[in-house]
């Protein structure tokens, strides 16, 4: 079964051909970075316009490196929230009108299952139920999931997501937009024990993140330092080791409150060269299980959006998109 995909949540166009919820035959992405950089940050509008423009050469681009056309596509799989309203209409009106015009079944998909779903879009497929820590520039949590499209969320951020410290510790130090890989990239030519930054435990026993208090932190260095540009690798690593820390402990936590052996670190800042290898050796010294998406798959995408679309479309009593449903930009209960 051959699932077309399509996110427009936020600053980029994509859409893709999945198979079987596992099979990526193609994957293709429009990034606006080009676009919002100038702003230091994504402008809705801009974003929504954007999209406008993009959405029929990026489907049609993944049609064509799947090798399929669009008699061979058995349904279609759009997000629907959260993210930027403006933004997702255009994919989630694209969608409707497309499945009405092809008489192909559609399905509005949660951004976030989506991202869980990012993690079985590769060989090694992690068994349920798994411990997840979904780590992108909106939303920072730890799920405990049970099926492709159940998970119950055992914490989150009270503040900031890990992705958006990342994005406003970068602007602080002048780097650039979109921060987190400019932060991680520098970081790998500093020293993480050089500055200590605060970790923000809440209750090291339970799930909730906060980052603002680190990001103050950085802050009040660079204002306390007047020499700063002189150790800006030593505080990108040593920001960027205080979020990992938080974010590491915290997932493994979970893994052993709920005996979960599989855990899956998804979103964005899963792309995280850093984090990806704490949480791999952690796991490897107590026997269980890392899924982590090709570092392609962690940011948006659509195949993760058709991955998990596949899993209602192919249950025949599964839901089905209606052309009176709506798009919403908060995260779902
Ligand atoms: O999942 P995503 O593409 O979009 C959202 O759903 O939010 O995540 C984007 C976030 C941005 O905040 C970006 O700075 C962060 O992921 N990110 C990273 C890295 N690559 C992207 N953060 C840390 N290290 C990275 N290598
Ligand atoms: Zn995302």
């Amino acid at each position: 079964m051959k699932i077309l995909g399509i996110e427009t949540s936020c600053d980029e166009t994509a859409a893709a051909v999945v198979e079987n919820g596992f099979l990526v035959r193609s994957s293709v992405v429009a990034s606006q970075v080009d676009v919002h950089h100038a702003y230091g940050g994504v402008v809705p509008e801009l974003a929504a316009r954007k999209h406008m423009e993009n959405i029929c050469i990026v489907v049609d681009q993944a049609l064509a490196e799947a090798g399929v056309n669009l008699g061979d596509i058995n349904g279609i799989a759009v997000t629907r929230g959260p993210g930027l309203v403006g933004a997702l209409l255009v994919g989630f009106s694209f969608a409707k009108a497309l499945s009405y015009g092809m008489g192909v079944p559609w399905i509005g998909v949660d951004h976030l299952k989506g991202h869980l779903n990012s993690v079985f879009l590769g060989h090694q497929k992690p068994a349920f139920p798994f411990v997840a820590l979904l780590v992108s520039g909106g939303h920072t949590g730890i799920y405990h999931v049970t099926s492709h499209i159940e998970a119950r969320l055992m914490g989150q951020t009270r503040d900031d997501a890990a992705g958006e410290a990342f994005d406003k510790v970068a602007k602080m130090l002048e780097l650039g937009y979109p921060g987190g890989v400019l932060i991680s990239e520098m970081a790998v030519q500093g020293d993480p024990e050089k500055i200590h930054f605060p970790r923000a435990w809440i209750d090291k026993t339970r799930y909730a993140f906060s980052f603002s208090g680190l990001k103050t932190a950085v802050k009040r260095y660079i204002e306390t330092h007047a020499d700063y540009r002189e150790h800006m690798a030593d505080i990108a690593a040593g920001f960027e080791e205080a979020v990992v820390d938080v974010l590491s402990q915290k997932l493994l936590h979970a893994a052993e409150e709920t005996g979960c052996r599989d855990m899956a670190v998804v979103g964005g800042v899963a792309a995280n060269r850093r984090l990806r290898k704490k949480i791999a050796e952690a796991a490897g010294e107590r026997g269980l299980k890392l899924h982590v998406p090709d570092i392609s798959l962690c940011g948006d995408n659509a195949a993760m959006i058709a991955a998990a679309g596949y899993h209602y479309l192919a249950d025949p009593e599964g839901p089905r998109g209606r052309l009176d449903d709506d798009v919403y930009s908060r995260a779902q209960a």
